[in-house]
Parts: C-alpha cells; structure tokens; sequence
C-alpha cells in the first residue's frame, strides 16, 4: 500500500513539474519579440552570448519571463510598495540572508532579475503570489519575497540573481548565471 502512495506522490511531482516547464515555454514565447529585437543573431543567443533586454516596456508592478542559455529568468519592476517591503526584512530572520540591496543594482531598486527556477526541485514560481507578494511556487508550496528570497516552504534558498549589467536606464544586458549577490 505503501509504494502505491508513494507512486502517486511521484505522478503529482511530474505534473507540476511538467506544468512548470510548460509555463517555462510560454513565458519564452512572449518574450521572445523583444529578444529577437534585440539581439538579431538568435543562433548566437541560443550559444549562450549575453543577451541585452529592454526594460521599457515592462510595467511596474509587471515582471517578464525570458529563456536565455535553455533556462527562464524574472525580470520585475517593482513597485515602491514590494521595494519598501523587501528592504524592511531582518535579514536575520532570512533562511538564506540577504539584504534586499545585495540583490539589486544601486540606484535601480525597482529592478530585481533572478532565475526563475525554484531552488527546490527546479518548477517556475508563479508571480505575484505566495504569502509574501513575490513568488509561489505550486510545486511544493515554497513562497519567495519580492526581493526573490526564500520565507517559507522547503527551497532551500533564494531565487538566484544573475551576472548583468545595466547598459542604459532601460536596458539591461545578462552575462552570466552565477549567483553572486
Ligand atoms: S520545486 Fe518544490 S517548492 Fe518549488
């Protein structure tokens, strides 16, 4: 009887992170006009060059999702209500402490890029969800901040920010995965 639970348990796990990866897809399909604008070489973005990305038509409160090197990134423009939030968190109290400030570039607070796969088991989160209004992941309930770290559920830490830089107010360009905040 065990092993039948156990089975099932397996089959939820695969759906959700079949639905993930589906999500993953979508997300990359409607980003890619502006990564085909951008960037016209797309057999060489595919190989991994950086890949430059135009913030000016994201919203704020608004996040996009773009596929860069097989994987999905967030790129959110948050509002002075999630920044507030962010930077008002002990970081103390964090399971993987950060300062909000470490997670952006200086004097660009409203734009935080992190991957977009949970640190858990790998799902996309969904935005603007979960009990700190940044992330939720369905998968197995973990919930992200709006500065992209781990507050409750079994990631083990936050969302990682990526190697970029910014080439204008509104522009950004992404260089590597690395998580070095
Ligand atoms: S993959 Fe398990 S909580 Fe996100």
């Amino acid at each position: 009887m065990a092993s039948v639970q156990h089975s099932e348990g397996d089959r939820r796990d695969f759906l959700y992170l079949a639905t993930g990866a589906a999500a993953a897809v979508g997300g990359a399909a409607a980003i890619w006009p502006f990564i085909s604008q951008l960037a016209p070489d797309a057999g060489t973005v595919a190989a991994g060059a950086p890949v430059e990305i135009d913030l000016a038509a994201i919203p704020e409160g608004g996040q996009i999702k773009i596929l860069w090197r097989g994987k999905p990134y967030f790129v959110r423009n948050r509002t002075e209500a999630e920044i507030k939030a962010a930077a008002d968190v002990d970081v103390k109290s964090l399971r993987d402490p950060q300062p909000d400030s470490a997670r952006v570039k200086e004097g660009h607070a409203k734009w935080l890029i992190t991957a977009a796969n949970c640190t858990h088991l790998g799902c996309v989160p969904l935005g603007n969800q979960g009990d700190y209004g940044g992330w939720f992941c369905p998968c197995h309930g973990s919930h992200f901040d709006t500065s992209g770290r781990i507050r409750k559920g079994p990631a083990p830490t936050n969302l990682p920010v990526p190697q970029y830089t910014f080439v204008s107010d509104t522009r950004i360009r992404i260089t590597g995965a690395a998580a070095t905040a």
